[in-house]
């Protein structure tokens, strides 16, 4: 795995994630079409229970798949309003007030028992079991990793931090909807100015709100485009001081499958990709300022056409199932190329065309290598080089012993069925960005949408300037500031764009 090479940090990935919570989720329901798994392949190191990579298809659009194309929906409403903080549904959001600040128990995400009955409590997403102990966010993904959670831990917070500096007179319910615009210019105002420079897409300039734009969401953006998680990396690493802990939380932190290494008065508690998966209570024990600080002390993996073993084989298994657990093996990188055969993606060169952007007709065209052969190598199988784990070794920094273009050719054999998720992370990257030409031209389309075609757009909403001016409350904050003004880490301790390593 290599990292990014402009050394973007972990934040890349968090509110990457974080955002998608905020615009899309498909609608599933549709039929079990799972992805054959073979225990003992030669690539693959993980072993499964069941044969399959578990799948289930998108349902289809009402009206639609018959007569017509088979379409898809999404539950969200893909305007960047903060949905995964405050939910698209008013139980969920009545559940999860408390008057105009979120109910937050010591400061933290509650559980699901934290008002007694679990069973009248919003649903999380769990396949392994987390019963009470699963928190409640607007999303109900907000428990999917540990980094995650603490996000939507500091959205909260930010909510009722701004609640906090309202004038009392103001009835609740317009403290709570101010606030909430507050934060969702934030959330814009972070994305557009912080976040999407630092992975080096670069927008038209912003006109103004245009009622001819439409902000959908494109299905391209969501079962591709915006599917980024090549960046993702296994480990979260928190260095902090050591005296935030009494010796015994350090132990339990241990026994829980945490890495501590204690250095005078520093200590560094690695988390796991096991540990950190479904454990929101880690918001708790680790502490949300050194977990979100240590989000940006570590670079993200570099987006190309490899997948983190956290998102492409981590064994789930579900609590209580002892003593007959089986372990199914969670492909995200599979998983994200069957869904775009389940949605009717056009292949690579096909949707290119659709971006105004010119075919590539070969595999080295497609990667920007010199070769799309295999190399005469005695460590290699000659005829089967796909199949050979050596194929992928490293032979100089950066440098693997096979092609990218020879590899896909070997899978492929023809550059017309590539499949446009796995083409458009084999691309060479744009100078000064994170994505290849395909991602990047899908990234900036629909960002521009999503800017241009809403109305509540924080740089064109005078409720904003009004607060700012007769309440001294501003949205504009950098993610530094944000996780300052809410944490106990200063902001000296942060750097100046938490989104790049310093
Ligand atoms: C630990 C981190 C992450 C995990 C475990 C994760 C996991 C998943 C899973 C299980 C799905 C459902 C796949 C399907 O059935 O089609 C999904 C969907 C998706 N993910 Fe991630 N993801 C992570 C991070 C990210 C990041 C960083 C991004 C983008 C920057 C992202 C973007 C998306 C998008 C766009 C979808 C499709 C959403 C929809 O329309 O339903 N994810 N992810």
């Amino acid at each position: 795995m290599q990292v990014s090479e402009r050394g973007v940090s972990q934040w890349g990935t968090a509110w990457g994630q974080f955002l998608d919570h905020s615009f899309g989720l498909r609608v599933g329901g549709g039929e079990a079409v799972e992805v054959p798994f073979v225990n003992g392949a030669p690539m693959e190191d993980f072993h499964s229970d069941i044969p399959v990579v578990p799948f289930g298809r998108s349902a289809a659009s009402p009206g639609s798949g018959v007569t017509t194309p088979r379409q898809q929906g999404n539950e969200l409403n893909s305007y960047l309003d903060a949905e995964a903080v405050y939910g698209h549904v008013p139980d969920r959001l009545a559940w999860m007030r408390d008057g105009a600040k979120l109910f937050m128990p010591d400061d933290l995400l509650p559980r699901r028992d934290a008002r007694g009955d679990v069973a009248t409590a919003p649903e999380a997403d769990d396949p392994i079991g987390m019963g009470a102990r699963a928190v409640v966010t607007g999303d109900d993904r907000g428990n999917e990793n540990v980094s995650l959670t603490a996000v939507q831990t500091l959205f909260a917070r930010e909510q009722n931090r701004i609640v906090g500096l309202l004038p009392t007179w103001l009835p609740e319910e317009q403290r709570f909807q101010l606030a909430r615009k507050v934060v969702i210019a934030t959330q814009q105002y972070i994305t557009y100015t912080e976040f999407l420079p630092a992975l080096g897409v670069r927008l038209a300039p912003y006109r103004g709100y245009d009622p001819a734009v439409d902000a959908t969401l494109s299905n391209e953006f969501a079962t591709v485009g915006y599917r980024a998680h090549s960046m993702l990396r296994g480990n979260v690493v928190v260095r902090t001081e050591k005296s935030r802990y009494a010796p015994a939380q350090l132990d339990a932190l241990r026994a829980k499958g945490a890495r501590i290494a204690e250095s005078g008065s520093t200590v560094e508690i690695t988390i796991p990709p096991a540990l950190g998966a479904f454990r929101p209570e880690l918001v708790g024990e680790v502490q949300l300022g050194p977990l979100l600080q240590g989000l940006g002390g570590q670079a993200q993996s570099r987006n190309d056409e490899q997948v983190d073993d956290v998102v492409r084989s981590l064994a789930l298994t579900r609590a209580g199932c002892e003593p007959n657990c089986q372990t199914a093996i969670f492909d995200i990188a599979a998983i994200d190329v069957e869904r775009g055969r389940d949605h009717g993606i056009p292949a690579y060169n096909d949707l290119r065309a659709a971006y105004g952007l010119a075919p590539r007709t070969s595999f080295k065209a497609v990667t920007g290598e010199a070769t799309e052969a295999f190399p005469v190598d005695p460590e290699l199988t000659p005829g089967a080089e796909i199949d050979d784990p050596d194929s992928i070794d490293f032979v100089a920094p950066g440098v693997r012993r096979t092609t990218v273009a020879a590899r896909l050719k070997a899978l492929y054999g023809d550059v017309v069925g590539l499949d446009a998720f796995v083409g458009m992370g084999a691309e060479p990257h744009v100078p000064g960005t994170e994505f290849g030409e395909l991602q990047l031209a899908i990234w900036k389309k629909q960002f521009e949408a999503m800017r241009d075609g809403d109305r509540f757009f924080y740089a064109g909403d005078p409720v904003l300037t009004m607060l700012r001016q007769r309440f001294g409350v501003d949205y504009r904050h950098d993610l530094g500031d944000l996780i300052a003004l809410n944490t106990d880490v200063p902001r000296r301790d942060l750097a100046r764009s938490v989104f790049r390593v310093s």
